[in-house]
């Protein structure tokens, strides 16, 4: 099989990047990422504006990618494509343009699912990360999703535990957003994180049965607390930030974990990867290791710009489709709630 020369073209447009990537056999040639700064004035992203910035970032990114991996768009033999879920204005521009370049190339289309791909961007050759055997936990963090998948092959995943509400992603920059911090907010929550006092102040985890996760009520928790608190003292926030910061954090990382060990006790699995752009989080890199330790887990963390969104983990799905014959037909469409 490694002896083809199989060039994939891998598209992203869900939410606000544009993202276009192209992988030899297994190994990333190019990875092209347009993030949209106009949403940062907004606090969050806005569909209609991230559709229209999608449109006008398409093309220059694919192109850009095609040049980058050093071939010619002659040279592929397929193009892959999120098709959810997402957004739907932004789901379609990456859509309708993998179909017309599929059709004027001739060549075969493949859809991918965006949950899937967060996971499978683990099996992209990379030098010195190593590919979860199976079966392995997956749990996928950002600002979209929060998710503990089972995957028993590529293309067998089962969710076993989601948000019933927010994403984690969202617990930060929410939190950020009453902080102050600029958006998104979890990075600069990590870095103060990094300065505090975990334990200075303490919130309550909420809970949830099973393998599901709730974010919504800690968010108004940390609101709460932070009215009152500035209510007798209006310097508080300034005076407190990096403790603030790392009961946060350390609160949030609790809930992740807590979940993880349930759900690696109930199936037996002790190999466990992560995905999405909070696994950048220190907070959650250190609890990992110490599970190395404390419950015999593996764990394996993509590299970064591999599990923030991106089209490398478009392309590496649209690789491993490519081999078992997977197409898609010109007539599909984006679908903005695609499961698993
Ligand atoms: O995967 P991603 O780039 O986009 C999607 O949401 O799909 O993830 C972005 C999210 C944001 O909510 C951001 O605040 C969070 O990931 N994030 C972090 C860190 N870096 C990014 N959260 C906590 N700690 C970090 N270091
Ligand atoms: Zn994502």
């Amino acid at each position: 099989m490694s002896s083809q020369n199989i060039y994939i073209l891998g598209i992203e447009s869900s939410c606000d990047d544009t993202a276009a990537s192209v992988i030899h056999n297994g190994k990333i040639l190019s990875n092209i990422i347009a993030s949209q700064k106009i949403h940062e004035e907004y606090g969050g992203v806005v569909p209609e504006l991230a559709s229209r910035a999608h449109q006008q970032n398409i093309v220059p990114v694919v192109n850009q990618a095609i040049k980058q991996a050093n071939i010619t768009k002659e040279q592929l033999h397929a193009i892959a494509f999120t098709r959810g879920p997402g957004l739907m204005g932004s789901l379609l521009v990456g859509t309708s343009f993998a179909k017309s370049l599929a059709m004027g190339l001739n060549i075969p289309l493949i859809d991918v699912n965006h949950m899937q791909a967060h996971i499978l961007a683990h099996f992209i050759d990379e030098k010195g990360f190593n590919k979860p055997p199976f079966p392995f936990l997956a749990m996928t963090i950002s600002g979209g999703h929060t998710q503990i998948v089972e995957v028993s092959n590529h293309f067998d995943m089962k969710v076993i535990g989601e948000t019933i509400d927010d994403a984690v992603g969202e617990a930060y920059d929410k939190s950020g957003k009453v902080l102050g911090l600029g958006y998104p907010a979890g990075p600069e929550i990590d870095k103060r994180a990094q300065l505090g006092n975990p334990k200075a102040f303490k919130f309550t985890k909420p809970k949830v049965d099973g393998l599901n996760f709730s974010f919504s009520g800690l968010k108004t928790a940390i609101l709460y607390f932070i009215q009152k608190e500035t209510k007798a003292n209006p310097n508080f926030i300034k005076e407190n930030i990096n403790d603030i910061c790392a009961s946060i954090q350390y609160t949030i990382i609790g809930i992740l974990i807590d979940k993880l060990k349930l759900a690696s006790k109930q199936t037996g699995i002790k190999h466990i990867a992560i995905g999405g752009g909070v696994s950048a989080n220190s907070g959650i890199r250190q609890a990992l290791k110490a599970g190395e330790n404390k419950f015999g887990w593996t764990t394996y963390v993509p590299k970064f710009e591999f599990t923030t969104d991106n089209a490398a983990m478009i392309a590496i799905v649209g690789y491993l489709k490519y081999l078992e014959n997977n197409f898609s037909e010109q007539n599909i469409t984006a679908s903005a709630r695609l499961k698993i």
